[in-house]
């Protein structure tokens, strides 16, 4: 197994291929580590991705009064509050997580408490003021401590009233904070989407029977004030992470003949636009709903075959439910036939590296010819991919890991460097790597 901790050498694969199960769902176990550790009693949580993200995330709700613990079956038992938090006795820190620490804010904002919220340098530098603005006009104070708007951030929570909010930007998590906030708001919090982003938290709040409320664009929560309203424990089963899932599916498009399976994986439709993309690219894809989670998150059986892909456009609406898969998509156009132009996500800017920057400077060190606008990237292909020593993580997981995909189709090995970071979403991503590789 590769050492997350050092530089990691990927050899072109021989073979790929097989059929596995991927890691539970990052967004969604972080929903689950808030939303439980609030319930009253205890809930039990199958497939929490055992991530560094979501381990902070888990470890701030320990913080504020939950407790929480992996029992022999790797089950994930989870005693909540009730919804009393408790005064934490210093800072808390989220590590890389932008999804652990927005998400915190919203909660916290409807709190009588004064808790700061930090993580490490990627996510200090990363925009705060779209979460702090509509918080503190539901009557939290939330304060940017750090660097341009920036983490820490510290929230003096309270007495909220319920807003109507337009969201500025196509974002889950700030959306998902106000939702958060609106729980514990007095009258009704509604917030519109300018596209529409992954719906977790409604669909979760909607099967905790808290009285949500989507019409069109426009989604609502009855805030029930400081007396929060209270839901009990129950079972929750995560499905496998789709972002985990679609390295392996990047890796199998772009190699003809090639066929990899991934079962149990989460097929919420925000999530997978990367499908369709695939699609038009020339790769076959074959989905198999499962019926379990029907109701609470879909999840299913995803195949797909390679095929010579061709280059695409990729923009508008589609990119916020495919936009943590738009590394490993510039990485596999390397390998398509043609221009592949992904436009309208400038917000790749501001994740846990400038991902549109990160990637063009790693595909020019493998040969591949790439252009960078502000919102996006044009890459051309077929590319005879040359091999680097030289690959950079830029302590971006999802860097790293496209990397990783591209030199499965090299021809000789290429190092990537400061892969632990790897470790905050897909701690067995090497390991999955050498099951469908061998
Ligand atoms: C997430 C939302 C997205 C996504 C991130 C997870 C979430 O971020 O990129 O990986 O769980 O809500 P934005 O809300 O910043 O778009």
């Amino acid at each position: 197994m590769a050492d997350l901790s050092s530089s990691v050498l990927v050899a072109p694969a021989a073979r790929i291929g097989g059929e596995i199960a991927v890691p539970g769902d990052k967004s969604i176990s972080h929903r689950i580590a808030i939303l439980c550790s609030i319930a009253r009693g205890e809930s039990v949580v199958h497939g929490f991705l055992r991530c560094e993200d979501c381990l902070h995330t888990l470890r701030a709700m320990a913080a504020l009064g939950a407790r929480a613990h992996f029992d022999a079956d790797d089950l994930l038992r989870i005693e909540g509050n009730g919804g009393r938090l408790l005064q934490p006795a210093g800072p808390m820190d989220l590590g890389n997580s932008g999804t652990g620490l927005r998400l915190l804010a919203g909660l916290l904002a409807g709190h009588p408490l004064d808790v700061t919220l930090t993580g490490d340098e990627s996510l200090r530098s990363r925009p705060m003021r779209r979460v702090a603005e509509p918080l503190e006009r539901m009557g939290a104070q939330v304060v940017l401590t750090g660097e341009r708007g920036a983490a820490p951030v510290r929230i003096v929570g309270g007495r909220l009233r319920g807003i109507s909010y337009d969201l500025p930007i196509a974002s889950a998590q700030v959306k998902s904070a106000i939702l958060l906030a609106g729980l514990f708001a007095e009258g009704v919090t509604t917030v519109r989407e300018p596209a529409p982003t992954r719906d977790h938290t409604e669909r979760l709040l909607g099967a905790l029977g808290l009285g949500i409320q989507i019409e069109g664009d426009r989604i609502s929560v009855n805030g029930a004030g400081l007396e929060a309203p209270r839901w009990h424990g129950a079972e929750w089963r995560i499905p496998g992470d789709f972002s985990a899932a679609a390295f392996w599916f990047a890796a199998a498009a772009a190699r003809p003949g090639t066929e990899v399976t991934i079962r149990g994986v989460g097929l919420n439709p925000r999530r997978t636009a990367f499908l369709d993309v695939l699609r038009r690219m020339g790769a076959e894809v074959e989905v198999e709903r499962d019926l379990v989670c029907e109701v609470w998150e879909p999840a299913g059986r995803v195949t797909v075959r390679g095929r010579g892909l061709r280059g695409v456009e990729v923009g508008g609406a589609e990119i916020p439910n495919l936009i943590d898969e738009i590394p490993v998509l510039a990485a596999i156009a390397a390998l398509a036939e043609g221009e592949t132009r992904i436009r309208d996500a400038a917000e790749l800017r501001v994740k846990e590296s400038d991902r549109i920057a990160a990637m063009a400077e790693n595909l020019r060190r493998v040969g591949v010819e790439v252009e960078t606008t502000e919102d996006g990237l044009t890459v051309r292909g077929p590319a005879a991919l040359r091999p680097s020593d030289a690959l950079q993580s830029y302590g971006d997981h999802r860097i790293a890991m496209a990397m990783a995909v591209l030199a499965l189709h090299g021809s000789a090995p290429c190092a990537i460097h400061n892969c632990a970071c790897i470790a905050t979403s897909y701690p067995t991503f090497f390991q999955d790597l050498e099951l469908l590789t061998r």
